[in-house]
């Protein structure tokens, strides 16, 4: 995959499947901005990798999930790297528990990180993608929105809000030529999933037909793929990565 020239914002890309997807584009050849929300020495560590690749990269701290700071930090990015080409929406959250427990506030949080952040996100970026006539956007769900999840009603609303909105915007800025895709990754082992107790794991390998959890860098290695030209014939889809689990 060459990405020799570009340049991509990545939300969440202190940590797990975001920095995954910095590292792996920026190997392709992009220049990356690497928002985080409060792991600053985390970030800073993707960008010295990123720099060490003889790429540019600019670490942007900013909470997604506020629109003021989301359209700030689309801002920056475009004023460190020139440009922005392709966005991949990954920061996210869980705050699982049964519906009879759910407290409110869990499912704003939820909700206003995981979703109305795409939202801000994409806004703020698609108003400079849409004057270039050009651009990628990535935009990481979960198969749990699709699925649904016993105790993430809150996360699994938030991820199939992901695709509903995803296939609305492919339609509404493919003669802009902006392509929207989604993926939808099973069990990757992250930071988030490492918080289950080894019984609800071992429960959750025995559904994955290929036999392991799914690593960061099997989502980055799409993500690469769908930010390249080679992807550019598919919008408004969304492709599960998640060793077979849901056939
Ligand atoms: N792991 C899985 O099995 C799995 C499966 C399906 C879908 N996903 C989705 O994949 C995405 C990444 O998950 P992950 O497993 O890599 O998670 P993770 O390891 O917990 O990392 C989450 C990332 O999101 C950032 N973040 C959280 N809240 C934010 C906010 N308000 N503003 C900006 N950044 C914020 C974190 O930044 P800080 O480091 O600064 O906190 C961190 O970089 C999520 O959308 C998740 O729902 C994951």
């Amino acid at each position: 995959m060459n990405l020799r020239g570009k340049t991509a914002l990545i939300t969440g890309a202190s940590r797990g499947i975001g920095r995954a997807c910095a590292l792996k584009l920026a190997e392709s050849g992009a220049d990356i901005a690497v928002n985080y929300s409060s792991n600053k020495v985390l970030a800073e560590e993707v960008v010295r990798m990123i720099r060490q690749m003889g790429r540019q990269a600019v670490a942007v701290q900013a909470d997604v999930s506020r629109q003021k700071e989301a359209e700030a930090m689309v801002e920056t990015a475009i004023d460190a790297l020139g440009g922005l080409d392709i966005l991949i929406n990954n920061a996210g959250i869980t705050r699982d528990a049964l519906l009879i427990r759910m407290k409110e506030e869990d499912w704003v949080e939820v909700l206003n990180t995981n979703l109305s952040s795409v939202f801000f996100t994409t806004k703020a970026a698609v108003k400079y993608m849409m004057k270039k006539r050009r651009g990628r956007i990535i935009n990481i769900s979960s198969v749990i929105g699709m699925t649904g999840n016993a105790g993430q009603a809150n996360y699994s609303a938030s991820k199939a809000g992901i695709v509903g909105f995803s296939k609305s915007i492919a339609r509404e800025l493919a003669q802009r030529n902006i392509l929207v895709n989604v993926i939808a990754p099973g069990f990757i082992e992250t930071d988030m999933t490492n918080i289950l107790s080894e019984k609800q794991k071992d429960a959750i390998l025995s559904m994955i037909p290929l036999g392991r959890y799914g690593k960061p860098e099997d989502i980055a290695n799409l993500a690469a793929f769908l930010a390249s030209d080679e992807s550019g014939y598919l919008t408004g889809q969304v492709i599960p990565v998640d060793g077979g689990m849901n056939m």
